[in-house]
């Protein structure tokens, strides 16, 4: 299913085709080489410094799925009753020290976020889809997966492909059909001065 952003002026259709949908095809699995391809993808990301703070931990349902499940099992009820049609799951950590001189990295969130946003468009141009959760059990993970102390579990994200809508229920099919929105470009973006709006 797609569902294009609504867009207040013309977008890329890469970002514009870019959804999170909760309906994924149980029958269908992520290639090895398209799971490289996004991590690829997240590589390329730029970062302060050129610093590369994320670091992704990542299960296929299809060649490990006991590690595939013990790390379904750090996901919010809400997000397993969907997430377990899915093919790959990841967990995006980042880094908190920069990696040339191991001080305090304040952007290394910030760039992690790049990278993962980075996979999303990916998959959607290769007909997949993301969906990044920040419902899961963080100590859970770190601990299930030794995830050390200086680097932070962000988020969780899946990638499959998209399957018919009707293949979720409940919450997730209320939030499945609800529309794309977001604020106005005049809510957040200021032309010179706080607060100003830019159209
Ligand atoms: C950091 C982050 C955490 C999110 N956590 C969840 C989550 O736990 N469960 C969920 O269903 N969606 C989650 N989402 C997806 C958002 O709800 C979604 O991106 C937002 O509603 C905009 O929809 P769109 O991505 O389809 O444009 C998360 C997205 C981000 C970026």
């Amino acid at each position: 299913m797609q569902k294009p952003a609504i867009t207040q002026v013309p977008i890329d259709p890469i970002l514009a085709n870019r959804w999170s949908g909760r309906a994924y095809d149980a029958s269908k699995s992520v290639s090895k080489e398209q799971i490289i391809a996004l991590l690829e993808a997240a590589r390329w990301a730029p970062s302060c410094f050129g610093d590369q703070p994320w670091r992704f931990v990542v299960w296929d349902k299809q060649t490990d799925n006991k590690s595939w499940q013990k790390a379904f099992d750090c996901l919010a009820p809400a997000n397993q009753a969907w997430v377990k049609d899915t093919s790959v799951l990841m967990l995006v950590c980042a880094d908190t020290l920069f990696n040339h001189n191991q001080k305090p990295n304040r952007w290394g969130q910030y760039d992690t976020g790049a990278a993962a946003e980075n996979i999303c468009l990916q998959a959607s141009s290769m007909g997949l889809m993301a969906h990044q959760m920040g419902g899961f059990d963080s100590d859970k993970a770190r601990e299930a997966f030794a995830i050390p102390e200086q680097y932070i579990p962000m988020a969780m994200l899946c990638v499959g492909y998209a399957a018919d809508i009707n293949t979720v229920t409940g919450d997730a099919l209320d939030r499945e059909t609800a529309a794309r929105a977001r604020r106005p470009l005049s809510e957040l973006f200021f032309d010179g001065s706080w607060g100003n709006p830019i159209v």
